[in-house]
């Protein structure tokens, strides 16, 4: 794993941005893992920027995101289908036919429907090739789209409860109120976000730096999701100084560039 320490978020934005866009420079035909939350913001926004000013092509990338609320319509404010049209999607070129994003339309109490629906989405990854980047937040637990502790590290995409810590720490997005905070995602598993040929991890601030902790040096469990990218051939984990500030320095690949 590499592991990049850089001061703030900005500067851990530009240089998750930076692979990023080596990514689609390399292969124009890319099919990105995309995340929402408010981690990889900034690294939309400096992708934005180099669509504008670089002239960063997104015309043949395909793109599949972790993972949606259910209850939530695509025209709902804390959905993630109107988080990807609003900070990314309505400001680059890519084609709406490859943007995949999972449904939140989902009957929560029609289980086989839910499931035939996730094997689909499964189907169009691998019909797509596979991911070539994933691009992950992590929760504050270790969770990584919304494998909550204590997921399958094998699993797949499914529907998944969502364990009170998690809606808390996504209450803010809802007024505070918990009543709206939904209970259930639908969310790619470990499985299928391990399969991608990069995992490219970000993490802002201190509240994220004990999750870096253990996803670092583990153990590798299920009770952390994110450890699990310890297995990874190619993750790459670029933290802030706050995020990084209970890590041991004694990692081989750690790079730092603070002052
Ligand atoms: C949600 C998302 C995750 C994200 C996490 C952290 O649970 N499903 O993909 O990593 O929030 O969000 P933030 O980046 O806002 O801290």
């Amino acid at each position: 794993m590499l592991i990049v320490i850089k001061k703030n978020y900005e500067e851990m934005s530009l240089e998750a941005a930076r692979v990023v866009s080596e990514t689609v420079r390399e292969k124009p035909s890319s099919v990105l893992g995309l995340a929402t939350g408010s981690s990889p913001l900034g690294v939309y926004k400096e992708l934005i920027r180099m669509h504008k000013e670089e002239g960063l092509d997104f015309s043949k990338v395909t793109t599949f995101n972790l993972d949606e609320y259910i209850g939530l319509a695509p025209s709902h404010p804390q959905s993630y289908h109107y988080f990807m049209q609003e900070s990314l999607f309505k400001y680059i070129n890519v084609d709406e036919r490859f943007i995949h994003i999972p449904s939140g339309m989902a009957d929560v109490n029609d289980v086989n429907r839910i499931h035939r629906y996730c094997g689909w989405y499964e189907e169009q990854i691998s019909k797509g090739g596979g991911m070539d980047l994933q691009l992950l937040g992590i929760g504050a637990n270790g969770h990584i789209g919304f494998n909550e502790p204590g997921s399958s590290l094998g699993a797949r995409t499914r529907i998944k409860t969502l364990t009170q810590q998690t809606r808390e720490d996504n209450a803010r997005f809802f007024n505070n109120d918990m009543n709206k905070v939904p209970k259930y995602a639908i969310t790619m598993g470990v499985g299928t976000i391990m399969e991608s040929r990069i995992v490219l991890l970000i993490a802002s601030g201190r509240q994220k730096a004990e999750a870096v902790k253990k996803t670092v040096e583990g153990p590798i469990t299920a009770m952390v999701p994110a450890s699990i990218v310890q297995m990874h051939r190619k993750a790459i984990l670029i933290v802030d100084e706050e995020a990084g500030s209970l890590l041991g320095l004694q990692h081989e690949q750690i790079v730092t560039d603070l002052e």
